[in-house]
């Protein structure tokens, strides 16, 4: 199957060990993209403080918390449709208690006290440290909101506590927000003003996850090569900054480099570089720390100049082009995948036709493609009509998945006869016998178990492959271990 992603958000709730002080039993799950999955876990590390054990059982929970996504129209039904559900348990159990976080909270605010009657609380992305309060607010039978965005809150001092997952992989955050405005995108709105955490706070829990055994990390943030630390505050009050702060400031590369050497044996990943961020010198430190994966998640959206512009991605197809020649001659294996929005407002046949050739000349390993969807208040709501029939733009989809399809397969193919290095995730969800994770490039590979364990590094042969996975025998641990 390919990785088409009609819509990414998937419900899962988190699970943390129990502190057996704690008597409070919180639900929490998330919807949308990692940074959602992240801050549910910042969010039950402040909450578990305040008394609350995390627990799978919606039926059991005092509180409810849902972390929401806005970025397509479909991500807010969903959460609608959970709302419901948590309504249905509200009738056995009065007492609990439901907040909305995340994007929707921002978006909608108190409205959502008025069109959800179930909802108590909601708290956006940048108010989660003042979640204690508002639970003292909603206990005293009071509706509490706190929508406030923020100059400064990056989480840096809260120290998450981990999905009880494999124990191998974990997300770090090292941006919030975003200064990008795309012109379809939601994001700038929900997430404010974009900010960089301290790179000493970031490598101080990389270290603590590698001496808990982690064996990769994937460095996020809406726009990662934006990054840029010089004491705090906005990117964009940067220019401002002291001669001293603009010396010492870190950017994106010098994050990569002070992670790759604080623990040169754990897997580095990010997620995601936005074309226009994305320099030079951040391909130059990947190709140079064989920690760092070769893999690169690079949006583009469209292939059309016309429409890239109107979307307000601040590079040409040309340009693309050149960073895309720039990866392949320093990291020739580099893995690429890509998000790419169809049916975008005004999108002509022949711009569709310019982002089929461009996908024909980069060959994608993999992608998330989606239908342009219209999110109110955003600069193409309000400038543009969206004017591209459902029909039409389900149509192009089809034909961009399809040949992305062909392309992942070309891409999968070219791993066939060669030893590949595999991180075990999990075991593979078609066979008990086999173990999966993935290669430096992302591509998810499984092999049989024999005697090897979740953590662990592999060197695997590929026998043969379907367009998104690798199938091979393990031939040895790698060096790596
Ligand atoms: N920088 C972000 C991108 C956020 S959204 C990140 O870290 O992933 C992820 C993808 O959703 C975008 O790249 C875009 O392809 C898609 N998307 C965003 N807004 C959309 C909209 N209004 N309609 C359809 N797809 C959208
Ligand atoms: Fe959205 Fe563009 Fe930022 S897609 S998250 S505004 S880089």
């Amino acid at each position: 199957m390919e990785k088409i992603i009609d819509e990414k958000q998937q419900g899962n709730s988190l699970v943390i060990e129990p502190k057996k002080q704690n008597t409070r039993k919180l639900f929490i799950e998330s919807y949308g993209c990692a940074m959602n999955f992240s801050d549910s876990e910042i969010v039950a590390s402040i909450l578990s403080k305040e008394g609350f054990n995390t627990t799978q059982n919606l039926e059991e929970a005092d509180l409810v918390l849902v972390n929401t996504c806005s970025i397509r129209e479909k991500a807010e039904q969903t959460v609608r449709k959970r709302l419901e559900k948590y309504n249905a348990v509200k009738r056995i159990n009065p007492g609990m208690k439901v907040g909305v976080l995340g994007c929707m909270a921002e978006r909608l605010k108190d409205k959502f006290l008025e069109e959800e009657k179930i909802v108590d609380l909601v708290v956006g992305p940048d108010a989660y440290k003042d979640l204690p309060n508002l639970i003292n607010e909603v206990e005293a039978g009071r509706n509490a909101v706190n929508v406030i965005l923020s100059k400064e809150e990056t989480y840096a001092d809260v120290s998450p506590v981990r999905l009880q997952s494999n124990g191998v992989s974990a997300f770090v955050s090292i941006t919030r927000g975003c200064d990008n405005m795309c012109t379809f995108c939601v994001v700038p709105f929900t997430r404010g003003r974009e900010r960089s955490r301290d790179p000493q706070s970031i490598v101080e829990e990389v270290n603590d996850l590698a001496a808990k055994g982690y064996k990769e990390i994937t460095l996020l943030g809406q726009n990662v090569d934006s990054y840029l630390w010089y004491g705090g505050g906005l990117k964009k009050d940067f220019k401002d900054a002291s001669e001293i702060q603009k010396a010492t400031a870190t950017n994106f590369a010098g994050l990569l480099k002070l992670v790759a050497e604080a623990q040169p044996k754990m897997r580095i990943r990010f997620s995601t570089s936005n074309p226009q961020d994305m320099t030079l010198d951040v391909i130059e430190a990947m190709a140079k720390y064989p920690n760092i994966c070769n893999y690169i998640h690079l949006p583009v959206q469209s292939g059309s100049d016309r429409i890239l512009q109107k979307m307000n991605r601040l590079h040409t197809r040309e340009e693309y082009f050149s960073l895309i020649n720039n990866i392949k001659d320093l990291i020739p294996d580099c893995g690429i995948s890509h998000d790419i929005i169809t049916g975008f407002p005004t999108e002509t046949e022949e711009d569709h036709q310019d982002t089929l050739s461009l996908m024909k000349y980069v060959k994608y390993h993999f992608g998330f493609m989606f239908a342009y969807s219209e999110r109110p208040g955003t600069m193409a709501a309000r400038k543009f009509e969206d004017d591209v029939p459902e029909e039409i733009k389900k149509r192009r989809l089809t034909e961009i998945v399809s040949l992305q399809q062909e392309h992942s397969l070309y891409r999968t193919q070219q791993f066939i006869g060669k030893t590949v290095e595999v991180l075990i995730e999990k075991e593979s969800k078609k066979s008990s016998e086999q173990w999966s994770g993935r290669n430096p490039q992302s591509t998810v590979v499984v092999f049989p178990k024999e005697n090897y364990k979740i953590g662990d590094f592999v060197n695997v042969k590929i026998k043969n492959c379907t367009s998104a996975t690798l199938i091979g025998e393990p031939v040895g641990l790698s060096e790596n271990n």
